[in-house]
């Protein structure tokens, strides 16, 4: 079969962008740390036992330094306990959440905060408030009836 030498050039092109780009992911997901929800930091807890399984015995947000805090979370339908989060302004907050029932989100628009609580899993995520103000929580996964009236809110003031 003969192939034509401008079509050779076009596959050789086609071939080369392709191995490219799939080098590009493999080597970025590698080099970033990217994983699966839990992976590697994971501990898994017993969803059904997540009212007596420390720390989530007792959500609650706590002082762990000097504008550090603890936010320990349970994501629930429809909502999230505590309900009221509040910390001095500039205060780094690592929210670790997990869910006592299905998936449920956690995002806090506007923030790096975004990610998804399963059930079983400790999830965390960090994020400095530096401006005052009313933050919103919201779950941005699907999870039943009352999945819109699924929020809270952080102040920092
Ligand atoms: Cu919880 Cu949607």
């Amino acid at each position: 079969m003969h192939i034509h030498r401008l079509e050779k050039i076009w596959l050789t092109f086609g071939v080369t962008m392709l191995v490219v780009f799939l080098l590009v992911l493999g080597l970025s997901a590698f080099t970033m740390g990217m994983d699966t929800p839990g992976a590697g930091h994971s501990h898994s807890i017993d969803p059904a036992k997540v009212d007596k399984t420390p720390p989530f015995d007792k959500p609650e947000i706590k002082r762990i330094g000097d504008k550090q805090y603890e936010a320990v979370m349970v994501a629930y339908a429809f909502g999230y306990s505590p309900a009221t989060l509040e910390v001095p302004a500039g205060s780094t907050v690592r929210f670790t959440v997990t869910s006592s029932d299905v998936v449920h989100g956690f995002e806090i628009p506007g923030t790096n905060v975004n990610m998804m609580v399963l059930p079983g899993e400790i999830n965390q995520v960090s994020h400095t408030f530096d401006k005052p103000g009313e933050y919103l929580i919201l779950c941005n996964e699907y999870c039943g009836i009352g999945h819109q009236m699924m929020f809270t809110k952080l102040v920092v003031k």
